[in-house]
Parts: C-alpha cells; structure tokens; sequence
C-alpha cells in the first residue's frame, strides 16, 4: 500500500501520519489494542430491564451476548456454543424464553447466567460434566446505567478506566435516567476522527453556525488529559437554557445541578468509544461502533429524568434536531477529512493552540513508531 509521507520535524504539534487512518491492516492492530482488552461502552442498562432480556453487540470483531440473569445482574458471553462452537443467538435484541439460549445446531441449552442446563447425547460420554461446558464469561460492569465489557481474560476493575469520572458527573442522574430518542448513523470514517472532531470547537464556526449562536466556540475550557478521558466544558450564552434548535428549553432543568453546571454542557470523550455531552436538561450520548478503518457506526442517544418523560407536554424534538443537525455536519467533515488522509498529497499538518486535546489524544491513542 501506499508509504505516507514522515511527520516533518518542526516547532509546531502535527496531526498524525495518514495510516493510522486508513490502513486496513492497522485498523485490526488498534482493534485489538483498543477495543479487546478494555472496557468498552455496549449500551444501556435500560435496554435490557427484565431476566431473560439480551441484545448482542460486536466488540473488537467478536458477537458478544449480554443478558440479565434471573438475579438481575447483566452478564455477557461470546455469543457461540460451547460444544462445537456455533453461534448461538441470531437476534440481535429479544428475551429468552424461560430464560434459556438454546443453540440452533444440536440443541444444547444454557441460562441466562452462562451455565450449561442441557447437552444431548452426552450422558454417554466417560467424564463430561455439564458444569465444565457454561457459556464462556466476558467482564461485564454497569456505571451510570452504561454496559461496559472487557474481552480480556482478567479485565482490571471498570472503576480503574473510569477514573474520577463517576465523582466529577455525581450530580446528572445518569443511573436513572432514561434514552427518549435514539438515532444510528453510519460515518465513512475512523472512528478516531470521530473522536477528534468531537474534541474541538474550531471548526463551530464554520461548520455549526447555529451551535456558535448559543454556545461561544472559544468559550472551551479543557481539563488535564488522562488515559482514561478527554474533555471540557463550554458556556452557554446569556438567555440560552441548553442546546435546543430554540437555544430554550420547557424542560424542567436537572434539579441536582449547581449554578456552574447550569450555565455549561460538559463534552467528554470516555476512550475507546463513548461520548458524553451533559447539558442542563438532558445528556446526550454517542456510542462508536467501529466497523472497518474508514467506516464507524454511530449511535446517538438522548437520556432525561423519568419524571421529566412523564410529563404531559414531554418532547424530545427540540433536542433532538438540534444535535441531528449538528451530527450530519460533522459527520460530514469528518467524511471528508477520511477522504483527504487517502490522498497521496496528504502529508501531516500543523494543531492550532485550540486543537491542544486532539494532539493529547494521539499521544494516547496513536503509537510512536
Ligand atoms: S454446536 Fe451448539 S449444540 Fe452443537
Ligand atoms: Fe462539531
């Protein structure tokens, strides 16, 4: 393939060489660097309420099972057949009857906690115990209502990757708030652009001249990075409430939040894959989905308070269509940033002093070579 052009040395910080962008063959080096052994963002505990409950996501390659067991903890698995190794659920979201997976092929069946109820034909056989042959465990925690899995073998603790985020973000009730809108985009591009393009207002007033109306792009104050996170915060303008197409909102505000949480919206960027942007009245999420060096998908969500749901005049549209709007416009310079990293003219360019997190982040993402 073709040889990207060194990284020029010079006084300034430059964005990373095109390869790590495009490169099929480094895609699957950073999938197992970054998505294998750590613990990565698979949805919501909300999504699967009741035992029996499971969806199954694709991590790092691999079909994971994630289902609440009959003592209502969530626990995931691979999603294949201990016996000869077939895949053992096809849908991709339901509820297993009585709280059973029963696999396609010769009918061995397993519960909701991975263990092995039933293997025809293996009576027979001199030393087959049923209770060596459970679904094979993936690490599984819950922060804040969010799912997270680990495939390595003996995943440190969640708590570790988290840092002092759970603290930080103590006074949005994130544990029992609820998805009211959820929209999934496919992006053509890597999923650490998405990153990236989330990690700087630069571009706000060329790209989101609405989001620039309510929120000052040079407004950004970011916190230290750290391997686990990257983010800051941003203010809104005098008058405006949160992000809405309207800059208002009827919805009533967190009641938890201070003054300061009140007048800003919090974007971080939770590493490998979850983007969390807190604002007065909702929290938005972006679930990455990287699928291939050029293509990720992107599920946008956006969570409120129960008892704000349950209000009679309760709408999401506001929020909403602000944020489609202002997704579809990143979605689309990051698109083109993906298309110009495959040019033969692309060489690595010069960070300005407001894309300081974006050159933090490949130093934690992006190896030195
Ligand atoms: S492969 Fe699943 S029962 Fe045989
Ligand atoms: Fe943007």
């Amino acid at each position: 393939m073709f040889k990207p052009f060194h990284n020029h040395e010079g006084p300034e910080k430059r964005t990373p060489q095109a390869r790590f962008f495009i490169d099929p063959e480094y895609f699957k080096v950073e999938m197992n660097r970054w998505f294998a052994n750590r613990w990565v963002n698979v949805g919501r505990a909300e999504e699967i309420p009741n035992p029996g409950d499971f969806i199954l996501r694709t991590v790092a390659g691999e079909s994971v099972l994630i289902t609440r067991g009959q003592d209502g903890t969530i626990r995931s698995f691979f999603n294949i057949c201990t016996h000869r190794g077939t895949v053992l659920v096809e849908n991709v979201k339901g509820t297993a009857k009585s709280c059973q997976f029963s696999c396609p092929y010769h009918a061995w069946s397993f519960d909701c906690q991975g263990k092995l109820l039933g293997a025809p034909g293996m009576k027979e056989v001199d030393g087959f115990r049923e209770q060596d042959w459970g679904l094979r465990a993936i690490g599984c925690e819950t922060w804040a209502g969010f799912i997270f899995v680990n495939l390595d073998r003996t995943p440190a603790l969640l708590a570790d990757s988290l840092a002092d985020m759970p603290s930080k973000f103590v006074n949005w009730p994130m544990a029992e708030m609820q998805s009211a809108a959820c929209i999934e985009y496919d992006v053509k591009a890597n999923w650490k652009l998405i990153i990236q393009n989330y990690s700087e207002c630069l571009h706000c007033p060329s790209v989101h001249p609405a989001l620039a109306r309510l929120s000052p792009p040079t407004s950004g104050e970011n916190d230290p990075p750290n391997s686990c996170y990257l983010g800051g915060r941003m203010s809104l303008n005098d008058g405006v409430t949160s992000m809405t197409v309207s800059g208002s909102t009827e919805r009533p505000l967190i009641a938890t939040l201070d003054e300061t949480q009140l007048r800003h919206v919090y974007y971080y960027a939770l590493l490998p894959n979850l983007l969390l942007s807190l604002h007065p009245d909702y929290v938005m999420t972006h679930r990455l989905e990287p699928l291939a060096h050029d293509r990720t998908r992107i599920f946008c969500e956006w969570l409120f308070e129960t008892n704000t749901i349950s209000k009679p005049d309760f709408q999401t549209e506001d929020a909403v269509a602000f944020w489609d709007m202002t997704n579809k416009q990143d979605w689309h310079v990051s698109e083109l940033t993906q298309k110009g990293l495959s040019s033969r003219g692309y060489r690595p360019g010069p960070y300005s002093n407001r894309e300081q997190l974006l050159y933090d982040l490949d130093q934690i993402l992006i190896p030195k070579d």
